[in-house]
This record gives structure tokens, sequence and C-alpha cells, in this order.
């Protein structure tokens, strides 16, 4: 293995590749501690935990968790962290990824660090009081950008208010799955590309002492993650290719739209959250770019832009009802969500991690690929 393992503040990581944090149900406990048990890092998505032990929360009839405390359990992800690290076997590291869009957001960061998160991934806007909730625990926070414009903000903030810099940086550029943080039209422009905004992040990261960046976003093979580390990348993020393993949390059927997914069915939708979002079209997203509206009344309170449903009544759809109905294995009426290079997955087929994380640090061959190499 000739990839550079990863620093997270106090903490090592043997393999340079974070899993990419997917709510809602994608990646939790099984597929992070996994992944954390080949020496990379696992990441446990926070958001609607409350769909994971539906004995332990209060729920409408439909079975949705009725409030922020219960769609964002503390019991829940408690268990989760603590599940992932024995799965761990002590090995790699654990991180939370938390919206700083969701209600409740500073107290699920105390929520996670007290469970015993290694580190908080934090994006879908600004998280520029972290460090305020994270107080001096000893965990590495990590804050997700999609520009060095966004990354100085970050620092100087954090400077002023907290003495502190971020552990890591992660960019992320517009081919990742879920939202994005760009308009919809720089979604597919040059100079928005990941390898574009790549030198600029890094430049402004060296300039605070040399955060460590790593890069998201349709980074997909070995080749790619040795491109960008050969061009002073720490590490990568990748999600998507982590859905098509046995290890994953998401139900068969969520694993079977992507594989069988197209290249024309991914496609970017207007979301409550006030970004783009990069989803399959299955049956509920056809009816919606018809005209439909399925807003069916706000019961979670899941995020704060979306203000109680009006954000969700606009667009046609209640952001944590769609993804909690697709982790529930709902094909009608789920919202699933992919990167932009999910329709590659039909020719990894379904393996298990400790394969897939061979084939990304170049130990076995990946017959995913067949163009060339990528150049940064
Ligand atoms: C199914 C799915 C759900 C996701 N959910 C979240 C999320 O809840 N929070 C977040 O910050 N990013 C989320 N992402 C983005 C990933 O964490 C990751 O950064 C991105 O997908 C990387 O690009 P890739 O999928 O091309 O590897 C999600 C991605 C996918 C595919």
């Amino acid at each position: 293995m000739d990839l550079r393992p990863l620093k997270l503040r106090n903490k090592v990581v043997p393999i340079p590749i974070i899993q990419g944090g997917m709510g809602v149900g994608i990646s939790w406990e099984k597929l992070a501690g996994a992944v954390a048990k080949e020496g990379a890092v696992g990441v446990i998505s926070a958001v609607g935990t409350g769909y994971r032990f539906p004995n332990l929360v209060k729920r409408d009839k439909f079975g949705r968790p009725i409030g922020s405390i219960y769609t964002h359990s503390k019991e829940a992800l408690t268990f989760m962290i603590q599940e992932a690290k024995r799965i761990s076997e002590g090995k790699g590291a654990i991180g939370v990824n938390i919206l700083c869009a969701i209600t409740d957001y500073g107290r699920v960061v105390k929520d996670a660090i007290e469970a015993g998160a290694d580190l908080i991934i934090s994006g879908a806007g600004l998280p520029l009081k972290l460090p305020e909730y994270a107080e001096d625990a000893d965990v590495a926070l990590v804050p997700i950008v999609s520009s060095a414009r966004a990354l100085n903000l970050i620092c100087r903030t954090w400077e002023k208010r907290y003495k502190r810099l971020p552990d890591a940086v992660i960019l992320e550029g517009p081919k990742s799955g879920g939202h994005q943080g760009f308009k919809y039209e720089e979604c597919f422009m040059e100079e928005y590309q990941l390898e574009n905004l790549f030198p600029s992040v890094l430049e402004e990261a060296n300039r605070w002492g040399g955060i460590p960046v790593i890069v998201a976003g349709g980074v997909w093979s070995y080749r790619d993650i040795k491109a960008y580390m050969d061009a002073g990348a720490a590490g990568v993020q990748m999600a998507t290719r982590f859905i098509a393993t046995h290890e994953c949390d998401a139900p068969e059927i969520y694993k079977r739209i992507l594989l069988e997914a197209e290249e024309e069915d991914i496609i970017l939708l207007k979301s409550p959250v006030g970004y783009p979002l990069r989803v399959v079209k299955t049956p509920f997203v056809e009816r919606l770019l018809a005209g439909y509206n399925g807003w069916q009344g706000c019961i979670s309170h899941c995020i704060t832009p979306c203000n109680k449903g009006e954000e969700a009544k606009k667009v046609g759809f209640c952001i944590a009802d769609r993804l909690g109905a697709a982790w529930l294995g709902n094909y009608e009426e789920g919202i699933f969500i992919s990167g932009a290079n999910g329709h590659l997955l039909k020719k990894q087929g379904i393996i298990h991690v400790s394969e897939l994380i061979k084939m990304l640090t170049g130990q076995i061959p990946d017959p995913t690929v067949e163009e060339p190499a990528k150049t940064v």
C-alpha cells in the first residue's frame, strides 16, 4: 500500500479514505464499523437516527418520528457509535456526519462526542459554531467546504472566537451524492469541478499552517486517490461506492436501484435544504417532475432552513419523510440519493468492504476502471 496515512488530530489512520456520511440510514453502524475495521475512517450519519429503532421514539401513524428530539435520537446515535466501535475492533476511526442545517445541531454534536466519536464532519452550511459545541473534547473537527473562501471564513471565525483551527477540511465538488454546495448551473461548470477547486483550497489550507485537505465528490478509484494525493491531498472522502457493499446499512432495494441506474437517471432536484440534491429518478421523483406535490405536513422538524415545512411545501416534498421512506425500502414513495458516478456501480456489483478497500488501495484489480488515470 503506497498511500500515506491520514493524521486527524491525535489519531493516525493507516488508510487515508473517509467513507462519507450518508443519511438517512445508508451509513450507520454496520458500514462505519466495517470501514474502520479495515483501517480507514467509517462515518455514521446523525440525521434521522430515530428511524433506526422505532420502539425507542415517539412516531405518528405513518411511522415518522415526531419532533427533532426523536428524529435525531440521542439513544439511537449512542448505540450506533458504540456498536461501530465494537465492530471496528479499535482499528481506524469512527466519525459522525452532522449537517449544520439540522434542528438541534449543537445538541447532536454533544451527543456524538459523549458517545465517543473520534471526529465530527459537518457540512450543508458553514459550521461556524462547531468548536463551541465541542468545547474542549478531544475530538477532530472537520468542516466540509466547496470553496477557498468558505475555508477562509471558517478559519478566521474559529481562530478569533475559539483559538482553534479545523483538524482537516473536506473539499466537496459537485459530483457528490446528496446536497451540493453550489447553484444548479454551477454544478456543470468547468471552474467548479473538484480538480479545478482543489489548488485554491490547498493554497488556503497551507496559509493556515497546513490543514490536511480531503477531496470528495466523484473520486472513484485508486488511480483518482493516488492522483489527488500526489497533488497534495491528505486523503479522500468517498460515499457512493460504499453503497454497493454487503455491510452498507441501506435496504437491498436501495442497492438494487443504484446498481440498475443509468447515467441519465441520476439527476439534480430542488431540495427544502436550499441546495440542489442529487438523486436517482425513481417513481416519486418522476411524479414530482411532472408537477405533483407530495408534501404531507411537517412532523419531524428535521432541518432549520425548511422553516417548519414552508420550503418543503414549495419544493413538493419533506426531506426527512422521503429519505425515511427510502430507508424503509419504499420504492414508490422514497427518494434515493446517489453520486454522479452511481451508474458505474453495476460493474462493481455488491462486494465486501474489505474487498473494496483493497481495490481502492491498489492491492487488487478494480473491475469498474477502464478509463485512463485522472490528472489533477
Ligand atoms: C446516499 C447518500 C447520502 C448522503 N448523505 C449525506 C449526509 O447526510 N451528509 C453529508 O454531509 N453528505 C452526505 N452525502 C455526501 C457524501 O458524504 C460524500 O461526501 C459524497 O457523496 C462523495 O461523493 P461520492 O459519492 O461521489 O463518493 C451523501 C451521499 C450519498 C451517496
